[in-house]
C-alpha cells in the first residue's frame, strides 16, 4: 500500500514536471533552464534532453548503471553534477571530458569499483569530488590524474586497502581528504607527499596498526588528523614529531592501546610539544596488558614506568656496589703488594749492610 502511494506520488510529481521539447520527461527544468532536476524518476540511463545552458543537473536517486564516454558534450556549462544514489558501476574513459566548468561532482552511493585512467579527464577545474560509499579497493597514480584544482575529496565508506605512492600527486591544493571507514592497515611513506595544502585528514575507522615515521611530514598545513577507531597499539614519537605545522589537533581514541612504559613515555613527550593537541587523550583506553584492560591511560600512566624504574634502580645500585667493592678490593691488594715490596726492599737493604 505504502509503495503504491509512493508510486502514485512519484508519477504525479513526474507528470507535473515540464514537458517541453528541451527537457526530458521526468525532469524539471527551471530558473531560465539553468537547473535541471531529474532525481527519483526511475531513469536507468542518463536523460538525453537537458537544456544546453543547464548549470546544475541533479540525476540523483535513479537506477543509472553506466556513464558512457562524453555523456555531457551538450551540457558544457555544467557547474554541479549530482549522480549520487544510482547503480553506477561503469564510468567510461572521458565520461566527463567536456566539463571544463564543473566544480562539484557527486558520485557517492554507487557501485564504482575501479577508476579508469581517463576518469578524471577534462576535470581540471573540479573543486569537490564525492565518491563515498562505492566499492573502491585501491588507488593508484592514474586514479585522479587531472584533478589539479580539487579542494575536497570524499572517499569514505569504500573498501580501500592500498594507496599507491603517487595517487594524490596532482592535488597540491587539496584541503580536505576523507578516507574514513575504509580498510587501510598501514600507511606508507610518500602517499601524502604532494598534499602540502591539506588541512583535514580523516583516517578514522580503518584497520591501521602501523604508520611509517615520515608519513605526515609533508602535510605542513594540517590542522586536524583523525586516527580514531583504528588498530593502533603503540605509536612512534618520531611519526608525530615530524609534523611541522603551526598547530594540529590529533584524535587517537578507540584504538587498542598496549599500555606499557614505552607508550607512557611517548605520550608524555607528545604532550609536551606545544603545536600538537591530543584532543581525546583523556579518553584513551588500554586493551593490553590484560590487567589494565578498559582502564583509561590517564588513570594508570603515572604507574606504568614504576616497575621499570624500580628495576633500573636495583640494577644501578647493584652495579655501584659491585664497582665499589671491586675498587676497594683493588685498593687493598695494591696496598698489600706495596707493603710486601717495602719489606723485601728493607730485607735487601739489611742484607747489603751485612757486607
Ligand atoms: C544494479 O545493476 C546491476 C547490474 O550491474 C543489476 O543486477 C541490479 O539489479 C541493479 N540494481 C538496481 C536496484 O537497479
Ligand atoms: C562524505 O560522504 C558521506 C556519504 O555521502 C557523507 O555522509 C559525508 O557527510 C561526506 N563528508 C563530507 C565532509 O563531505
Ligand atoms: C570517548 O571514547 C568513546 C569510546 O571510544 C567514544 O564513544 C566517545 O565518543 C569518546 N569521547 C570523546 C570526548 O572523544
Amino acid at each position: 500500500m505504502r509503495d503504491f502511494i509512493f508510486i502514485l506520488l512519484t508519477v504525479s510529481a513526474t507528470s507535473s514536471r515540464s514537458h517541453s521539447n528541451w527537457c526530458e520527461l521526468g525532469c524539471d527544468c527551471r530558473g531560465d533552464l539553468r537547473f535541471a532536476i531529474c532525481s527519483r524518476a526511475f531513469f536507468t540511463e542518463l536523460p538525453g534532453r537537458i537544456p544546453s545552458n543547464t548549470e546544475i543537473l541533479d540525476v540523483s536517486h535513479n537506477r543509472i548503471v553506466v556513464i558512457p564516454e562524453r555523456s555531457f558534450n551538450k551540457n558544457r556549462k555544467l557547474r554541479v553534477l549530482l549522480l549520487q544514489n544510482n547503480n553506477i558501476s561503469v564510468v567510461q574513459d572521458g565520461a566527463f571530458s567536456q566539463l571544463e566548468f564543473l566544480q562539484k561532482l557527486d558520485l557517492s552511493w554507487n557501485r564504482i569499483a575501479t577508476l579508469a585512467k581517463g576518469f578524471s579527464m577534462g576535470l581540471a577545474f573540479l573543486r569537490e569530488l564525492q565518491l563515498a560509499h562505492n566499492s573502491l579497493s585501491s588507488l593508484d597514480s592514474s586514479s585522479f590524474t587531472h584533478l589539479e584544482s580539487l579542494q575536497k575529496l570524499n572517499l569514505s565508506g569504500n573498501s580501500i586497502r592500498t594507496i599507491q605512492v603517487r595517487s594524490f600527486a596532482s592535488m597540491s591544493i587539496l584541503r580536505h581528504l576523507h578516507l574514513e571507514g575504509n580498510r587501510l592497515t598501514s600507511l606508507n611513506n610518500g602517499i601524502f607527499s604532494m598534499l602540502r595544502s591539506l588541512e583535514l585528514l580523516n583516517l578514522a575507522g580503518n584497520h591501521i596498526n602501523e604508520t611509517e615515521a615520515g608519513i605526515f611530514k609533508p602535510l605542513t598545513s594540517m590542522t586536524l588528523l583523525n586516527l580514531a577507531n583504528n588498530r593502533l597499539t603503540s605509536i612512534y614519537f618520531k611519526t608525530f614529531l615530524s609534523i611541522h605545522t603551526y598547530s594540529t589537533h590529533i584524535l587517537l581514541g578507540g584504538n587498542p592501546w598496549n599500555c606499557d612504559c614505552d607508550l607512557q613515555r611517548v605520550f608524555r613527550k607528545l604532550r609536551s610539544i606545544q603545536r600538537l593537541f591530543l584532543d581525546d587523550y583523556y579518553n584513551l583506553t588500554c586493551a593490553q596488558p590484560a590487567v589494565l584492560r578498559n582502564f583509561r591511560l590517564i588513570q594508570v600512566d603515572t604507574e606504568l614506568c614504576i616497575a621499570e624504574t624500580v628495576t633500573v634502580l636495583i640494577i644501578t645500585v647493584t652495579v655501584v656496589i659491585t664497582v665499589l667493592a671491586a675498587m676497594l678490593m683493588g685498593e687493598r691488594k695494591r696496598k698489600r703488594k706495596k707493603r710486601r715490596k717495602h719489606w723485601t726492599q728493607q730485607g735487601e737493604l739489611s742484607d747489603e749492610s751485612d757486607y
